[in-house]
């Protein structure tokens, strides 16, 4: 390397005006006006526009063959731009290089996309060169914000004593409800290790070892349908807890979200975040992680139309269901074939069965079933809304739980429609007091909600055998702007308890004994109580960074069906391979 940098692209300003200054980086596009080249030179930390004039031959000339993408090095003068071309975006903005050698240091062929933001490419193009795509600028500053996010993470930990602890990759399964990826081990025939979901137990001992206080920042893997906020492969920020209750663990992270949210995007996050328990949640807003950007709480019409002809409302309501709306300011006037287009759609989305409205007009409420309805029972459904003059009121009428689900999806699509979202603002919330178990009707039986070592709460403990649906949990999750940022629980340490939930869970003495005998051994020597909670951390730099999907804070993430296109992996491989790992693949069914 004969022409070393002296510098960065991103920090020459006027004051080095005069200065001999020496630039390595890549080549942005270029621009030939009579005699004079012009280049954005481009690194990490900026642009600074390098020129080339006519003085020296042999540089011009070889400034000449220069193409976007040539790695260089350019040396030269840094001279002031001129009042008139002045870039004000940038801080190099008011100089520019003038060269007086240049090498290269590799050429590039044309890239498959132009390295800059805001590119329309299609996401497999960019996923196949994710190294490229990530040399544009807006990847670069999210992984940098990342990169800010875990040094702010860790300092704030290391602040408060938490012993900062690996944990192995290559495990037993734990029960976090997803799939495991499998790894098959050589030297131990017909067996596997399982790659952590999380590593949940591994915690709890690092408790019962007296630990006290460890965090990890850490990958976990779930075999998992994925979404925009699902990665199979993902980072939590895992914390586990000795002598603490939920108090401890929502100050000690409500701090943690303050700094976090200082350092990386200097965004003062208001404490003590408020609290609402799943019931709340659900009954407001139809989801467990609700969006308190905005309002459109839900308001409950059963009681008013129980008794109504109209059998919609009346029949619900006598099977137990739910006649439910919201209320939307100032769509009071929305035109017919709007409406009908709204009511595809949000059967179509959220599979209700129809949408009911009322019209808050000048002349009155007009509600569209409102022929089967008593003008009184409309007046009282108006009262009850809260509704004015110019707004609209959407009904949903069906069994409980799917219509609230059905009603907390429209909200979110009317706050989005009409703009009601803050977009500048972080929301936190505390979602409180989940069920411990969760009916699944396919295997006819509990799931733990949380995970199978969430404790019950003390009071209701005495329910767990006569009532287990009714048992609340010591769980609770952080959600953010309507994203669940995190998750946890003050945990069980007693092994007598933890066999009784295992039980619930329909998990026998001997499969318990089986798969967790290594916890439940543990808590026969001394367990401290102790609680936790995991943070994920592409979601929080998701959100920090206003990226659209996990995807862009990952620097080499995997598509939807789960594969890398830029290594083509997974793959198959060598029958050799698969013979040293005793397996032998079944033929394909046809
Ligand atoms: P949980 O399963 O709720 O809890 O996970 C904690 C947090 O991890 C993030 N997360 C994900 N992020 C991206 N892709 C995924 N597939 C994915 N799955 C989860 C979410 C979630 O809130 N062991 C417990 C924690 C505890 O009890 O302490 C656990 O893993 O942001």
């Amino acid at each position: 390397m004969t022409l070393k940098r002296t510098h960065t692209c991103g920090e020459l300003t006027a004051e080095n005006i005069g200065d001999e200054v020496i630039l390595n980086g890549w080549v942005g596009p270029r621009r030939d006006l009579g005699g004079v080249i012009f280049i954005d030179l481009r690194d990490r930390y900026g642009i600074t526009q390098v020129v080339f004039t006519e003085t020296d031959e042999k540089v011009h000339s070889k400034a000449e063959e220069l193409r976007a993408e040539y790695v260089i090095g350019v040396k030269g003068k840094v001279i002031t731009r001129g009042e008139e071309n002045i870039n004000p975006n940038l801080v190099t903005g008011e100089i520019e290089v003038e060269a007086t050698d240049l090498i290269f240091y590799s050429e590039a062929e044309t890239p498959p996309f132009e390295i800059k933001d805001g590119i329309a490419t299609n996401e497999d193009v960019r996923l196949k060169y994710r190294y490229l795509d990530l040399r544009r600028p807006e990847s670069q500053d999210r992984l940098m914000l990342r990169s800010k996010f875990y040094q702010s993470v860790r300092s704030f930990y290391h602040n408060l004593e938490f012993a900062e602890v690996e944990t192995p990759v290559l495990m037993r399964s734990t029960p976090e409800g997803a799939r495991d990826y499998l790894v098959p081990s050589r030297v131990n025939e017909g067996k596997f290790f399982a790659l952590p979901q999380s590593p949940q137990t591994y915690k709890q001992l690092l408790m019962v070892s007296g630990f006290d206080r460890y965090f990890q920042i850490v990958k976990c893997f779930r075999d998992e349908d994925l979404r925009a906020d699902r990665q199979p492969e993902f980072t939590q920020i895992d914390v586990e807890m000795s002598f603490v209750d939920e108090e401890d663990i929502y100050s000690t992270h409500e701090a943690l979200m303050k700094k976090v949210f200082k350092d990386t995007v200097n965004y003062e996050v208001e404490t003590p975040f408020p609290r609402m328990s799943y019931e709340d949640a659900m009954n407001t807003y139809g989801s467990d992680k609700p969006d308190i950007r905005f309002g459109l709480e839900f308001k409950d019409f059963s009681e008013i139309v129980k008794d109504a002809e109209f059998k919609v409302f009346s029949g619900t309501v006598a099977d137990g269901g739910g006649v439910i709306g919201i209320t939307v300011p100032g769509q009071g006037e929305m035109g017919r074939g709007a409406i009908d287009r709204l009511t595809e759609r949000v059967k179509k989305e959220t599979g209700a069965g129809g949408l009911i409205y009322i019209k808050m007009q000048e002349d009155g409420p007009l509600c569209s079933v409102g022929k089967f309805l008593t003008e009184d029972i409309v007046a009282e459904m108006v009262a009850a809304s809260g509704a004015e003059k110019g707004d609209l009121v959407l009904i949903l009428a069906g069994p409980k739980p799917s219509v609230l689900k059905q009603l907390g999806q429209l909200r979110l699509m009317m706050g989005k429609e009409f703009g009601l979202i803050d977009e500048n603002t972080y929301k936190f919330l505390w979602v409180t007091e989940f069920p411990l178990l969760e009916w699944d009707e396919e295997s006819r039986r509990y799931h733990a909600m949380h995970h199978p070592f969430t404790s019950p709460k003390e009071e209701d403990m005495e329910l767990m055998e006569s009532d287990p649906g009714s048992v609340k949990a010591r769980a609770y999750d952080l959600v953010l702007n309507g994203n669940e940022l995190g998750g946890g629980s003050i945990r069980i340490h007693d092994q007598k308890l933890q066999q009784r939930v295992f039980e619930l869970l329909g998990i026998g003495e001997e499969e318990a004994q089986e798969k967790f005998g290594f916890l439940l051994d543990a808590f026969k020597y001394g367990a401290p109580p102790h609680g936790g909670i995991a943070f994920g951390v592409d979601r929080a730099v998701m959100l920090l960074t206003g990226a659209k999907s996990l995807k862009e804070v990952i620097a080499f993430p995997k598509n939807q069906k789960a594969q890398s296109l830029m290594d083509n992996s997974p793959d198959v491989v060598d029958k050799h391979q698969l013979d040293e790992l005793h397996i032998q693949l079944k033929k394909k069914l046809s």
